[in-house]
């Protein structure tokens, strides 16, 4: 199964060097999920191709028209039936892994990527289903949220990451637990030592070692987080 993204953007050249670099490209070499970025500007049907227009009730900037939104999203939905919605805002639920799982499990995505206070909210009312906040601050736009959507559910579809590169021992994969830390040669670079464990080539210890490890970055990330 190839799981398909569609992205709706005032600005689609945002999109070009994020979903085409790394990871997120080899995915789409591999078939594993096709990703369109649509220009909100094709939609529109004016002679002068506005897109947008001054607010009702007065404030300061343009808003987003909702016409070429409604003409793009409901040609796509003509097409194929959506899981999922995704309108990112500050206003809506706190993104998480768990949030990413989920959508890593759908066919067909849509993510709605307007600009806050930016966009008429009717296109919100009638079609987002999925209503989320990458966090607790404001982005020049929706597009650098949607990205964060589409890089962590990408790497979760089977086949997208190698063994190596695997997802199910992430930091935040089983619950909230943080990963001990990792390091590579040289074993000693200005003065800062690799912990000598990982270079004994005991496994046992090393297991017990990063299990600790685990547990005091796990303790520390919730005490500076305010969990628990
Ligand atoms: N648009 C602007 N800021 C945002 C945020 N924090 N999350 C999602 N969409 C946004």
């Amino acid at each position: 199964m190839t799981m398909r993204i569609d992205v709706i953007s005032a600005v689609p050249d945002f999109f070009t060097s994020p979903l085409n670099t790394s990871i997120l490209r080899r995915a789409q070499e591999r078939k594993k999920v096709e990703l369109y970025v649509h220009n909100l500007r094709d939609y529109a049907y004016d002679k002068h191709k506005q897109i947008d227009d001054k607010p009702f009730g007065g404030g300061p900037g343009m808003l987003l028209k909702p016409e070429p939104f409604f003409e793009c999203i409901e040609k796509l939905k003509d097409q194929r039936k959506y899981d999922h919605v995704i309108f990112p805002t500050p206003g809506g639920m706190f993104y998480n892994q768990k949030l990413a799982n989920q959508f890593s499990l759908a066919k067909n995505i849509m993510i709605i990527a307007g600009h806050y206070k930016g966009i008429d909210d009717r296109v919100r009312q009638k079609f987002a289903t999925d209503e989320i906040s990458v966090g607790n601050y404001i982005l020049t736009g929706g597009e650098i949220a949607a990205l964060i959507i589409i890089d962590s559910v990408v790497r979760l579809i089977p086949g997208v990451l190698n063994d190596s590169e695997s997802a199910l021992n992430d930091s935040l994969m089983d619950g909230d637990i943080i990963e001990a830390p990792y390091y590579t040669r040289p074993a000693v670079y200005k003065g800062m030592e690799v912990p000598e464990v990982l270079r004994s080539g005991n496994e046992k210890k090393i297991k017990m070692w990063k299990e600790e490890q685990s547990k005091i970055l796990t303790e520390k990330w919730k005490k500076i987080n305010n969990l628990e």
